[in-house]
């Protein structure tokens, strides 16, 4: 590898992504292509990545294949990231998930095929959400698909997408399905930092439902390293294949709001539960063996340290995460004509 596109290179795992691939691969050209939506920000990008030689960032929409195919002519190698991310936001509003998520992903994967001379490895970005709940534990790369919001099926159908080009096209893809992530960066909607920036704040900790939802949680930092794992394994041993990524470890959002509390030393009467969302995944749990099998990876940070190094980044950004919390939470309209902040 060259030189690499990172679509949505801006976002919460896109950024950390870059930072660590610039690190850990001295040699290689980095071309960001983001639209730079709200969840979206230049100064995600550390300082050094943005001022180096080996860096680019561009403006614009992988909806446009003029633009994506205009980067693919300058690169070997495509991870995309770029997507409407917020389960919420996609039950409020989901029309701009089925075009960025969906159609942004054939543009992508049709310029994959027309520079396929060129394009060496595609890594396309999935995530653990086309599951819906689990049906049998631990959940492997088999496990049947059962998208329960309209995120998760917006993604479903750009997961199936690559799949399908590989099948048709050969284009060399690869689909990595993380499960859920949290560390620096990662915007104020989205369940851990909106709990630690409560806490820190002394605001109420709205947990959804009854918060027995649990989730397999990845610190960020380790999902990158399998990203470059992901880059860097024999391709042949990837070449159409689904990979997940999580821990093996399933915990509740109970457990996630006593452990933020008592991590930040805020009053445990902030915990306060609200309606439950429509369509929520009650259970998580990923299998580790395929991405211990092809990639050699497996999570090495725990819940507690990854919480801690987490609340400690949001103790020390305050000015960053400021700015973001008039978004933490979208009004949705439930079944029986409620209205609740999620
Ligand atoms: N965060 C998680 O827990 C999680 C878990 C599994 C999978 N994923 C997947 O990982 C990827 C990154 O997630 P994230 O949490 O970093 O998301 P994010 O919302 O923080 O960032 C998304 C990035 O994509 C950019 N973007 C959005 N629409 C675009 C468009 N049309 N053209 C170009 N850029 C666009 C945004 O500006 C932003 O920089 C997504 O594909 C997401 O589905 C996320």
């Amino acid at each position: 590898m060259q030189s690499i596109l990172v679509t949505g290179g801006a976002g919460f795992i896109g950024s950390n992504f870059v930072g660590m691939l610039m690190k850990r691969i001295p040699s290689v050209n980095v071309h960001v292509l983001d639209a730079f939506t709200y969840a979206g920000d230049r100064d995600n990008l550390p300082q050094w990545v943005l001022e180096s030689p080996r860096f680019r960032l561009w403006y614009g929409d992988v909806c446009n294949p003029d633009i994506v195919g205009h980067l693919m002519e300058q690169v070997d190698t495509v991870i995309h990231f770029a997507a409407e991310t917020h389960v919420a936001r996609s039950i409020y509003d989901n029309s701009v998930f089925f075009k960025t998520d969906v159609l942004g992903t054939q543009v992508i994967a049709n310029q994959v095929l027309r520079h396929r001379n060129r394009i060496k490895r595609f890594v396309h970005i999935s995530t653990s959400e086309v599951y819906g709940t689990v049906a049998s534990e631990p959940m492997t790369e088999e496990h049947p698909l059962d998208p329960m919001s309209p995120y998760a099926s917006a993604k479903c159908g750009a997961d199936r997408l690559v799949y399908s080009y590989w099948r048709t096209y050969d284009v060399p893809a690869v689909i990595i399905r993380p499960f859920n992530q949290y560390g620096p960066n990662q915007h104020l909607e989205k369940c851990i930092p909106r709990f630690v920036t409560s806490a820190l704040t002394g605001s109420s900790i709205t947990i959804h439902g009854d918060g027995s939802a649990a989730r397999d949680w990845v610190y960020v930092r380790d999902t990158c390293r399998a990203l470059i794992a992901a880059l860097e394994a024999p391709l042949d041993d990837l070449l159409g294949e689904v990979i997940n990524l999580g821990t093996g470890n399933a915990s509740s959002v109970n457990t996630i709001a006593n452990k933020i509390v008592e991590l930040t030393g805020a009053d445990p009467s902030l915990r306060e539960n609200i309606a439950d969302r429509p369509g929520q995944v009650l259970k998580h749990i990923s299998s580790t063996d395929k991405a211990r099998r092809l990639l050699g990876w497996e999570a090495s940070t725990d819940l507690d340290s990854g919480l801690e190094r987490t609340i400690a980044w949001y103790r020390d950004n305050e000015v960053w995460w400021r700015k973001r919390e008039w978004m933490s939470s979208v009004t949705l309209t439930l079944g029986d004509g409620n209205t609740v902040q999620h």
